[in-house]
């Protein structure tokens, strides 16, 4: 069974702390110490209270469900410490250098970044884009308004255009274009929407190229206590690491 250790104790860990099956979270980290002992008191892993003890913690593999800070902060040197590392923040990478030097830091020290397919569908088979020339890829995702303060009568585009001014201009919408972008090896052309007449956010993704053309959409159920994130993401982790020690691995 997979030990993990989980950076970030808030709405998707305690998610995760109600799926172990295929793997045990053995110690948690989290700058507030009523959630992190809270994980800790569900689940018996340790409760840290600073980052390098966390860090001295016998497990192999990181689970980063905090915030795209955090992956700044402690990513490289989890990987330097030989662990294996799973990013839900993956806003964390949209800087190119950063990722560059946290792949090649994963290589020397014979570890792995993993990225799960969060608030998407399809991130699996998007990564033809590596291999086959796509002609097309955009996300298009709607949101209800008031979950960026605003109030609009009618559906609002507030961006079209490329992944990178999307994240300068709304950093919470990071997560799955960065996730996509890094799927697909391929630049991702961003439309973000606000609908009064939707109530959870809805991401649509049009791909075309060398394979035909694709289109999903997801309407994601928010998690339970925090409206801004999916439940959707909590399970893709649980899928991961599930996964981990599975002799068949589907749809990878
Ligand atoms: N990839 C995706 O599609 C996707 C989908 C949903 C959520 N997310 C991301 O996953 C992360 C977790 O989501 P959540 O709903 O559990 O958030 P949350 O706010 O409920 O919990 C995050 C926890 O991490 C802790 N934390 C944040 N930064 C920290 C730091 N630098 N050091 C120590 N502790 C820190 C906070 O105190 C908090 O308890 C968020 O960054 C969110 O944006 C990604």
């Amino acid at each position: 069974m997979t030990s993990i250790g989980l950076l970030g104790a808030g709405n998707i860990a305690r998610i995760l702390a109600q799926h172990q099956n295929g793997f045990r979270i053995s110690g948690v980290f989290d700058r507030h110490k009523d959630r992190r002992d809270r994980i800790a008191a569900s689940t018996g892993a340790i409760s840290y209270s600073t980052f390098e003890e966390f860090l001295a913690g016998d497990y192999n593999s990181v689970v980063e469900v905090a915030s795209i800070s955090a992956v700044r902060q402690y990513a490289a040197q989890i990987l330097g410490r030989g662990k294996d590392l799973i990013i839900l923040s993956v806003g964390g990478l949209a800087d190119k250098p950063f990722k560059e030097k946290l792949v090649w830091m994963a290589q020397d020290r014979g570890c792995k970044i993993r990225i799960p397919s969060g608030a998407l569908f399809g991130l699996d088979n998007m990564k033809i884009g590596r291999i086959s020339p796509l002609d097309r890829l955009t996300l298009r995702t709607t949101k209800p308004p008031h979950s960026l303060q605003l109030t609009v009568t009618e559906r609002t585009c507030l961006f079209k255009g490329n992944m990178s001014e999307c994240i300068r201009q709304f950093p919470k919408n990071a997560n799955v274009a960065v996730a996509l972008g890094l799927a697909a090896g391929h630049e991702v052309a961003v439309e973000l929407w606000v609908d009064p007449a939707v109530e959870h956010n809805t991401h649509e993704i049009f791909a075309s190229g060398e394979f035909g053309e694709m289109k999903t959409l997801i309407r994601n159920v928010p998690s339970p206590d925090n409206p801004a994130t999916s439940y959707l993401a909590a399970l893709s982790i649980v899928t991961l690491l599930n996964e981990l020690q599975q002799p068949l691995i589907v749809g990878t």
